[in-house]
């Protein structure tokens, strides 16, 4: 391996599978993170919340009908409630009023109309312990690949009494995780959530980040400069310009000292400016980041490979 690599560490960017595979499977299902581990992916990314029984499933929304065949459910057509979101009402069938049992009758869905439909239905929701076997199951045969985990809307979990931190701690503890030698890393948008975990762990902490102006609608404006956690998890449009230029937001990051893991790369939709992804992979990679987010893990790894 002759490459060279502006990460801060100098070791090769970390390709984490957004979701699994899921751009070409159903999001968050084993089969879309055994797809990615396949496919040479470094990381897997399950994000969690949580069920009226306080298990952690992996789903990316609190609302289940974007991922789910929930409405195709009559037994389950009294659970559509509206809720207040940090998106304003909606409303829709939510994690922490279904039991895991009430769940597992559930089947994953696509949810991009553009993406493959014809596993719609074939796999569950996978509970984030599932997850961990998951991965333990290839630490034992050889194949480490780690885990980079992102909990979804802490603070409403917390308002309606679950606290994430515990769980995922707990469930990394007892799975002897660390001790297989599987790299973890924790993630988030919200900063108190972060503060909470780092009081119980040592783990290494990323500060999701948007562009200011999502940022500022959600209250959640930060300057790198007061960023306690090891790294920041940026939007890709505040690396990559929209006129195919590439920002000073890595340098600045790392000479602050933080590592840098931007989402998201996706090889059907790349973004405004950029003619496919392999174009803002090669950016993000000679930008220096040090991580990635992909819904295709096999094109950022060949990416990878061709520097
Ligand atoms: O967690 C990093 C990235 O996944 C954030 O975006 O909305 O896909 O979870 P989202
Ligand atoms: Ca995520």
């Amino acid at each position: 391996e002759d490459a060279t690599y502006n990460t801060m560490t100098g070791d090769a960017p970390i390709i984490i599978a957004h979701r699994g595979a899921s751009g070409l499977f159903p999001e968050h299902t084993l089969k879309a993170y055994e797809v990615a581990i396949e496919q040479g992916a470094d990381f897997i990314e399950p994000d969690l919340v949580m069920t009226k029984d306080g298990v952690l499933v992996s789903r990316h929304d609190p609302w289940l009908s974007d991922t789910t065949n929930v409405a195709d459910h009559p037994e389950f057509a009294d659970r559509k409630v509206k809720r207040v979101t940090p998106f304003g009402e909606m409303e829709d069938w939510w994690s922490d009023d279904f039991t895991l049992e009430e769940l597992r009758t559930l089947k994953a869905t696509q949810r991009v109309e553009t993406r493959p439909q014809e596993y719609n239905g074939q796999y569950d929701i996978a509970t984030f312990e599932e997850i961990v076997d998951l991965v333990m199951t290839k630490a034992a045969e050889g194949d480490i690949v780690g885990l980079h985990i992102e909990a979804k809307w802490p603070g409403y979990y917390d308002s309606i009494g679950y606290n994430m931190v515990d769980p995922i701690l707990d469930t990394l503890t007892e799975k002897g995780v660390l001790e297989a030698g599987i790299p973890v890393y924790i993630q988030c948008f919200d900063p108190e959530f972060l503060a909470q975990f780092a009081e119980k762990s040592d783990l290494p902490l990323i500060q999701n980040l948007l562009p200011p102006e999502y940022a500022k609608l959600l209250g959640l404006d930060m300057s790198l400069e007061n960023i306690p956690t090891e790294g920041v998890g940026p939007e890709k449009g505040m690396i990559l310009n929209t006129d195919g230029t590439v920002s000073d937001f890595v340098t600045r990051a790392h000479e602050l000292g933080l590592l840098v893991h931007a989402f998201t790369v996706r090889d059907d939709m790349p973004g405004e400016g950029w003619a496919s992804s392999r174009d803002e992979l090669k950016a993000l990679y000679e930008a220096g980041v040090d991580g990635v987010w992909t819904d295709y893990p096999e094109t950022a790894v060949e990416v990878r490979e061709s520097l």
